[in-house]
């Protein structure tokens, strides 16, 4: 008897339930639960008919990740499925929660599905670096012709039920209970004698032109840039519409074991496990209590202000946002109610949905009064340490007890701030990142004095308003920030040592990046770095240079690029050539010619080496931490698994006999080998290990 698939009986349908939480995922003990159960009603007399089912919050969420790489067990997921297809007795499954990849694969090869009407269903392996492996590329096919099943699995999106009801994925929605639901669906299929469907037999959508593969090549390069996965998909579902379904799962067999064996791969799944180990915290258990989150207030209706304020009416939460005067106020509640509107224009939510949301939100010129009975502030007005103490006094003085008081400082001590006020243990940092409706990632920051219940409620938080949290340490510009200053120092030397900023953005953006970091610069504007610098005292010539003649970036029309009205397309400048020139002899007296593997060597390592000297100060808590900071706040390419990542796979030695070449060479100070680094090679160890240790 399975321990982790029941075998029940309900008159003449036997029930299969996976029990094996939290997602029931396909793991060897579940595969032979399966297979056990459906031989051992195949046995029994009594039983004509087969449910499957699960017990807990979902269907089978896929093959069981913590076995890839692992050696293979019998029986297999296609033993798995075989079994399934072949009995002689019809098998339904019943879905709820999310069948997911060898979920799926696993209701594909039931004769029949039904699902409820919450359940979601779909083929997420590419997310993962690789393909469905059990049948996926080869069932779907069958059941939702060539272009869909190319749609569904190279995006990895899962589809509501009610759509895979429509498309023939799942022969029936059931209301009401679903364990009910799924055996009255048999007994109805045992009374008209129904014919037992497997899907394999079907072969009717699949006749493709030649063409809709190679369109879809190309359409899936340039959608997925630098991911292999979904082009591995493609030539899976090609051959399931130009071979025999046995020759089309040999393909498909064959596709998956040179994808799962990638470093693409392996990068992608470390952010998987990464993403979810970033909401561990060890001292803050996941059973700490948490503060209710019922309204919240957003101090300025700015950049980063209105969009934080989008993150909260998007969840449902009651929001006020305060600003100084109501010209501020209209400017900034136009613009949240602009983007909303072309959010609906591009049919992504209905017009209902922009007054749901915008009926969260209010406005408010009232200090006192707007932040008096909210249970969470979140401040971000301008980044001047005066002004954000100031108004930290303010809110220790009018919030309720037990209120938190978050800041979105970039870069300023959380502890100073704190300070100010007589509730240290209630003050945070709550680093969203620019566009913040956008960006998934927060960055949230402890202070010396923050209580466990105020951090367990922020990561309770982000998950609620669709953010992924990663809790930092305090200091100057927190993980992502400093880590940016060692990588756009790089590449701010790489255009006064030969470079053309074309030059070190079109490297990056080669290597994955999404932008490089002069196109990003003249996107987020030059003028903010600039007013920093002279109030500083410091200067960088070339940047100096062009904001003197106005060029702040894309809102002038130009900045270390040109840009035609209305279009984003950075354009070379030959004016900005030649200060790049003039000013680079000025410091080196000459220039030299760099090529792309020293520009990705210098930009990726300065990552690498400071994200080792964060992690050392323990402002990280792991590697992957910063992966995932880097991952889902920073444009870094998912299928190069994050910095941390990246240097593992080089391999720590490499990447630090690099460091000390680039230190040895007078790169800038940034190259000082973190000892960290230099500890792991002598042990031999790589960044995994460390944070496995
Ligand atoms: N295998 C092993 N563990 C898994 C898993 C899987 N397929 N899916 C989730 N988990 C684990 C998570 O690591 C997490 O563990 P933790 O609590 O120790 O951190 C736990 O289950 C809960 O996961 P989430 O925090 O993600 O829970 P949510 O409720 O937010 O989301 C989910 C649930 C939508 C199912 C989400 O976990 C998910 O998307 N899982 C991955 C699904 C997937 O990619 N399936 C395809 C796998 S590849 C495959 O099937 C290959 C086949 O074709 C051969
Ligand atoms: P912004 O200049 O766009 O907006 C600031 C807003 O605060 C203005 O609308 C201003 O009128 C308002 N304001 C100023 N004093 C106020 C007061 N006393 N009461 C109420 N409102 C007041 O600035 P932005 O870019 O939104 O930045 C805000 C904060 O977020 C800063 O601390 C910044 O460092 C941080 N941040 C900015 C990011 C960015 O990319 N812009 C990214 C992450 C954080």
């Amino acid at each position: 008897m399975s321990d982790v698939v029941r075998y029940e009986t309900d008159g003449e349908i036997a029930v299969l339930t996976v029990n094996y939480p939290p997602v029931n995922a396909l793991s060897h003990a579940v595969r032979s639960g399966i297979i056990e159960g459906i031989n051992r009603a195949n046995a029994d007399q009594g039983v004509q008919a087969i449910a499957l089912l699960c017990d807990g919050r979902t269907f089978i969420a896929g093959a069981d990740i913590t076995e890839f790489g692992k050696p293979r067990r019998e029986p297999s997921l296609r033993d798995q499925n075989e079994v399934q297809e072949d009995s002689p007795k019809p098998m339904v499954a019943g879905i709820h929660g999310t069948a997911l990849g060898g979920g799926l694969e696993t209701a594909l090869a039931c004769h029949y599905r039904v699902a409820v009407p919450s359940a979601k269903v779909g083929l997420p392996e590419v997310k993962l670096g690789i393909i469905p492996g059990a049948g996926g590329t080869q069932r779907l096919p069958r059941l939702v012709g060539i272009e869909k099943a190319i749609e569904m699995i190279c995006s990895g999106d899962p589809i509501p039920a009610a759509q895979a009801a429509q498309l023939g994925v799942v022969d029936k929605v059931v209301d009401g209970d679903l364990r009910e639901g799924t055996i009255s669906f048999a007994r109805d299929l045992l009374q008209t004698n129904a014919e037992l469907v497997k899907v394999r037999d079907r072969t009717d959508l699949l006749a493709a032109d030649p063409e809709v593969f190679s369109n879809a090549r190309a359409f899936w390069a340039k959608k997925k840039r630098g991911f292999e996965a979904p082009q591995f998909c493609i030539d899976a579902i090609e051959a399931a519409s130009t071979k025999s379904f046995d020759e089309g799962m040999a393909v498909e067999r064959e596709l998956i074991e040179h994808a799962m064996a990638s470093a693409q791969s392996r990068a992608q799944r470390h952010l998987f496990f990464a993403e979810r180990q970033a909401n561990k915290i060890p001292d803050v258990p996941k059973d700490t209590p948490t503060r209710p989150i019922h309204k919240a207030a957003i101090l300025g209706a700015g950049t980063m202000g209105g969009g934080i304020a989008m993150n909260f009416a998007n969840a449902g939460i009651p929001t006020t946002i305060v600003e100084q005067n109501q010209e501020a106020l209209d400017r900034g509640l136009g613009i949240i109610r602009r983007n909303y509107e072309n959010t609906a224009k591009k049919g992504r939510i209905s017009a209902e949905d922009v007054e749901k949301c915008m009926a969260c939100l209010s406005g408010s010129l009232d200090f006192d009064a707007a932040v008096s009975d909210v249970d969470i502030v979140i401040e971000a007005v301008f980044e001047n340490m005066a002004l954000k103490k100031e108004i930290f006094a303010k809110l220790d003085a009018a919030c309720k007890p037990g209120a938190i008081l978050a800041t979105n400082t970039s870069t300023l001590d959380v502890d100073e701030i704190a300070a100010v006020t007589e509730r240290p243990q209630d003050v945070i940092g709550l680093h969203f990142f620019s566009p913040a409706n956008v960006m998934r990632l927060l960055e949230e920051v402890r202070g010396q004095a923050t209580a466990h219940d105020v951090i367990a409620t922020c990561m309770g938080l982000a998950k609620r308003i669709g953010k992924v949290p990663v809790m930092v340490g305090v200091c100057h510009g927190f993980v992502g920030n400093r880590m940016l200053h060692a990588y756009s120092g790089q590449a701010t030397a790489l255009l006064y040592e030969g470079c053309q900023p074309q030059d070190v953005d079109g490297a990056l953006y080669g290597f994955g990046m999404a932008m490089g970091p002069f196109a990003m610069g003249d996107l987020a504007g030059l003028d903010v770095g600039w007013r920093i610098r002279q109030e500083t005292g410091k200067t960088s010539p070339i940047a100096d240079r062009l904001c003197e003649m106005g060029r702040f970036g894309q809102k002038t029309g130009g900045g270390y690029y040109d840009y035609k009205e209305g279009s984003r397309t950075p354009v070379p400048n030959a004016e900005v050539a030649a200060i790049v020139e003039e000013e680079g002899v000025r410091k080196h007296n000459h220039r030299r010619e760099i090529g792309t593997e020293e520009i990705i060597d210098r930009t990726m390592l300065a990552l690498v080496n400071e994200g080792a000297k964060i992690l050392e100060e323990g402002i990280a808590m792991r590697a992957s931490d910063i992966d995932v900071v880097y991952a889902f706040g920073y444009g870094y390419p998912i299928h190069r698994g994050g910095p941390m990542c990246y240097a593992d796979e080089l391999g720590l030695p490499k990447v630090l006999e690099k460091i000390k070449a680039f230190h040895a060479a007078g790169h800038g100070d940034t190259w000082a080998p973190a000892p960290l680094i230099e500890r792991l090679v002598a042990e031999g160890k790589s960044f995994r290990e460390h944070d496995a240790s």
